[in-house]
C-alpha cells in the first residue's frame, strides 16, 4: 500500500513514519515544510522526504493524492498559545487547507485518515452546568458524547471548532458520496520529538511537557496554569503509533467512517500532579551534580496564554471502540510514558553539554 503523510515533519508524523519505515510493509512518501525532526530519521533509504506546503504546492500534493492508497492528514498548528495568538491563522490552516486536501482526496477516491483532536469534545458537561468535573469522571465516547464549546469571546475553541467542522464535512461526505475516511481524536500524547525546550530554541510557548521539561534542563520555573487543577490523559507515541497503523491497514475494511479516540484513560493526571511526578522521575532517574532544581508556582490562564484562553477542565478517553475494533489498548503506564520521553530530551541534552564543554 502506498501511504501519503502530509505534516510527516511534526511530532506524531515522525514518529509514525519511523515505525511505517521499520515495518518495510507500506511505501511511504511523507511531506512537509519543516525538516528539523524528520532529519533525524532521514537515514533510511526508504524514506521519501518532500518539502512541500500544503497551501501553496497544491499541484504537486494532488498528483501525490492521486498516486497514493491512502492519505494520512496531520498538518495543523496544534499548541494552543498559537489559538490564543493567531485564531484566523489556525482557522485557514487548519479547516481551510485541510479542507483542499479532502477534495483532493474525494476527487481521486482515496482514503483519508484525518487527524482531529479530543479538544472538539470541549468542556465536561459537568462544568457547563456548574458542577465540579472532580465529582464526574464521564469519559468521552465517540459517537455518542456532546460536544460543548466555550462562548466565542474565548477564541481558543477556534481550533476544536475547525476540527469539529472538518469532521462534520467528512461525515457529510461519506453520506452523500460514500466518501471513505476515518478520523483519529488523540488524547495528548507525548514522547520523543515533542515540540522543542524554549531554552534551546530561543522562547516560544509550547505545550505543557516542553514546558516542564525545560524547568528541569534549564531552571525555568514550572508553572501550573491556574494552580495546575485541570486533568490530562496522556498516551505514550509508540502506543499511539500502533494504533494509527491499524486504523491505516484497516482490516475487513472495519475503519471506513468511523471516528477513533486514541487515548490512555487510566493514565490521568491533574497537570499539578504531572508537574511533581515529572520532577520525582527525574529527581530519580536522570539528576546529576550542578543541574537545577526549579520552582513550581501557579500563574493565572491570562498571565500564562493572554486574553481568550479557556482550558478543557478533564477529558477521560473512551477506547472501546479501538478495543473491539483493532485489538487496540496502551501499554505504558504514566510513570512509563514520561521515563521515556524524558530519556529522549535529556540524551539529547547531554550530548549538547559534552559537545559544548569538549
Ligand atoms: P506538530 O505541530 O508537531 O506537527 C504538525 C506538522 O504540520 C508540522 O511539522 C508542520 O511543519 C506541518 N505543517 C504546518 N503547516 C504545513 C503546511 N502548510 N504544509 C505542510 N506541512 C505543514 O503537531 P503534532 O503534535 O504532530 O500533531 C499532528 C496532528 O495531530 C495535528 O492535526 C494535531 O492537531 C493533531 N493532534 C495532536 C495531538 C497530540 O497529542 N500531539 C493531540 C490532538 C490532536
Ligand atoms: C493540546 C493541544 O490543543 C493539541 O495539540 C491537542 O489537541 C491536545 O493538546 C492533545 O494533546 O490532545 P492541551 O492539553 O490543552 O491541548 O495542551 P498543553 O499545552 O499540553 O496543556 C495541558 C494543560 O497544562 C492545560 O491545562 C494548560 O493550561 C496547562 N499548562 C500548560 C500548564 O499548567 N503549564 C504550562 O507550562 C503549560
Amino acid at each position: 500500500m502506498k501511504v501519503l503523510l502530509l505534516g510527516a515533519g511534526g511530532f506524531i508524523g515522525v514518529n509514525l513514519a519511523e515505525r511505517l519505515l521499520a515495518d518495510g510493509i507500506h511505501e511511504t512518501v511523507a511531506i512537509d515544510i519543516q525538516e528539523e525532526k524528520i532529519s533525524e530519521i532521514s537515514h533510511n533509504s526508504a524514506l521519501k522526504y518532500l518539502h512541500l506546503d500544503i497551501s501553496k504546492d497544491e499541484a504537486e500534493v494532488d498528483k501525490l493524492v492521486a498516486e497514493s492508497d491512502v492519505v494520512v492528514d496531520l498538518v495543523a498548528f496544534a499548541n494552543p498559545s498559537l489559538y490564543v495568538e493567531d485564531p484566523v491563522g489556525v482557522y485557514d490552516l487548519n479547516f481551510t487547507q485541510n479542507l483542499k486536501v479532502v477534495d483532493q482526496c474525494r476527487r481521486h477516491k482515496k482514503r483519508l485518515i484525518q487527524f482531529s483532536t479530543c479538544e472538539v469534545y470541549g468542556i465536561t458537561a459537568a462544568k457547563a452546568f456548574g458542577l465540579d468535573s472532580r465529582d464526574h469522571p464521564i469519559p468521552f465516547i465517540e459517537d455518542e458524547t456532546p460536544l460543548i464549546m466555550g462562548p466565542v469571546k474565548n477564541h481558543r475553541w477556534i481550533y476544536a471548532c475547525a476540527k469539529q467542522l472538518l469532521e462534520r464535512v467528512l461525515h457529510a461526505y461519506g453520506i452523500r458520496d460514500d466518501f471513505h475516511y476515518s478520523i483519529i481524536r488523540p488524547f495528548n500524547f507525548i514522547g520523543p520529538r515533542i515540540d522543542y525546550l524554549p531554552s534551546e530554541a530561543g522562547g516560544g510557548n509550547p505545550r505543557v511537557f516542553s514546558h516542564f521539561m525545560n524547568a528541569l534542563l534549564y531552571g525555568t520555573p514550572m508553572k501550573l496554569v491556574d494552580g495546575g487543577r485541570n486533568y490530562r490523559a496522556y498516551t505514550y507515541i509508540d502506543d499511539a503509533v500502533d494504533c494509527m497503523v491499524r486504523i491505516i491497514d484497516n482490516p475487513n475494511n472495519i475503519c471506513d467512517k468511523q471516528i477513533y479516540n486514541i487515548g490512555t484513560p487510566e493514565n490521568e493526571t491533574t497537570i499539578a500532579e504531572f508537574a511533581r511526578l515529572m520532577k520525582q522521575i527525574f529527581d530519580e532517574e536522570f539528576k546529576q551534580p550542578g543541574d537545577p532544581d526549579p520552582q513550581i508556582i501557579s500563574v493565572s490562564a491570562e498571565e500564562f496564554y493572554g486574553k481568550g484562553y479557556e482550558d478543557c477542565d478533564r477529558r477521560i478517553p473512551n477506547v472501546d471502540k479501538a478495543r473491539s475494533h483493532l485489538n487496540w489498548r496502551s501499554k505504558h503506564d504514566l510513570r512509563s510514558t514520561i521515563y521515556h520521553t524524558m530519556k529522549y530530551f535529556v540524551n539529547k541534552h547531554r550530548v549538547k553539554q559534552t559537545a559544548k564543554t569538549a
